[in-house]
């Protein structure tokens, strides 16, 4: 029998030196290791909701009695459900286990190991993950210093190999949008191309309307951010049919599950609920990022998106993430050759900005002695 590393020699040869995905830390987590209660922790390092989901969906799953029956592979109702909001019928749509699972399926569909997929840097990690998972080769194009993407460099980045352009719009981490112009620039390289919209409820212009007249475009959203459905796992896809009816058939049968089928249902159902909580960030946003100017250490970036990334200016960002994280207050930090000394704050609540900037400030005080 084989042991230990001996059995490294089963395993296919991408994944021996495969990195995976490096999660956000579970809140109860962080909550024991620093003796902060876990209902005191404020959580802006995911870009999760911090309004929460529709309270129909709580009082409605509270009463839910089909979860010893399989949800429905074929997706009929949300697809349906889907069509009614988005305006695209429904032979377009597949329902995801959170858009993560369609960023999967489309790679799954299109790549081959060797392959090699664009994506403009920095971007969502997770693309870099799923590529690799199936043996692709990530080609990272750079954003300009404004984080622009520049149509051209993703011109000269194409080879024979390139299978895949995937751009997230807004894009995380930095917030920034690309036009519709710029994306039809992308569209008409003719490669299969993924423009991810996760933040788009929160700006940006999107592109879903012209999926039908292009069988190259495909088109991603994810009730995680503006629904707050994050925990539940539910996103979408909006695919030329043919693309739709591939993908309806290499994705696992039961991909979405009975409570996110509800949670999909009652969301829309309480839309102006959302929508108002989604207006009620995009005016925080705007507050949070004017107290940002303010801290001397930090430079906000605008963004489009739930989110503001800061070039930390003095002091280190992995220093500031900890202190923040002493006091209960959790951040995204980056230090790498793209993002060099940079944290990412999601948007919550004015109270969470608040405790945000008071903690800040405590921090320069400390540091300043
Ligand atoms: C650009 C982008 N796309 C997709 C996702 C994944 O969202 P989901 O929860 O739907 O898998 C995220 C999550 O942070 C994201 O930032």
């Amino acid at each position: 029998m084989p042991s230990g590393n001996d059995i490294d020699r089963f395993i296919k040869p991408h994944f021996i030196a495969f990195d995976g995905y490096s999660a956000r830390k579970f809140p109860q987590t962080l909550s024991d290791k620093l003796g902060v209660p876990v209902d005191r922790v404020i959580k802006l390092d995911a870009n999760e909701n911090l309004y929460g989901c529709s309270p129909r969906v709580n009082q409605v799953l509270a009463g839910c009695s089909d979860i010893n029956i399989y949800p429905d592979a074929g997706q009929t109702e949300l697809r349906k459900l889907l069509q009614e909001y988005t305006g695209i019928s429904a032979n377009h749509i597949v329902v995801g286990s959170g858009s993560g699972d369609l960023i999967d399926l489309i790679l799954r569909l299109l790549v081959e190991p060797g392959d090699e997929v664009i994506s403009c840097v920095p971007a969502f990690s997770m693309f870099r993950f799923s590529i690799e998972m199936y043996g692709g080769k990530s080609v990272a194009v750079l954003r300009d210093k404004s984080f622009a993407v520049s149509v051209d460099a993703v011109k000269s980045a194409i080879s024979n190999r390139t299978r895949v352009i995937l751009l997230d719009n807004p894009n995380n981490p930095t917030g920034r949008v690309t036009s519709q112009r710029g994306i039809l620039e992308l569209i008409n390289i003719g490669l299969p191309i993924v423009i991810d919209e996760a933040y788009i409820e929160f700006g940006g212009e999107s592109v879903v309307s012209l999926v039908s007249q292009y069988d190259n475009l495909m088109v991603l959203r994810t009730f995680s951010k503006w629904a707050g459905l994050a925990g539940l796992r539910v996103g979408y896809g909006i695919f030329p049919t043919r693309i739709a009816d591939y993908i309806m058939k290499i994705k696992l049968p039961y991909n979405v599950n009975v409570a996110a089928i509800i949670a999909v249902r009652e969301s829309l159902r309480d839309i102006d609920y959302l929508m108002g909580n989604i207006r009620a960030i995009i005016a925080e946003r705007e507050r949070l990022f004017t107290r940002l100017q303010q801290v001397k250490s930090l430079k906000p970036f605008p963004s489009q998106a739930n989110f503001i990334l800061c070039a930390v200016v003095k002091g280190s960002a992995i220093e500031l993430r900890q202190r923040l994280q002493e006091k209960g207050i959790l951040i995204r930090y980056f230090n790498t050759p793209l993002l060099r000394n940079y944290v990412r704050i999601s948007v919550g609540k004015p109270e969470h900005s608040d405790a945000l900037i008071s903690a800040l400030q405590q921090i320069e005080e400390e540091i300043n002695g």
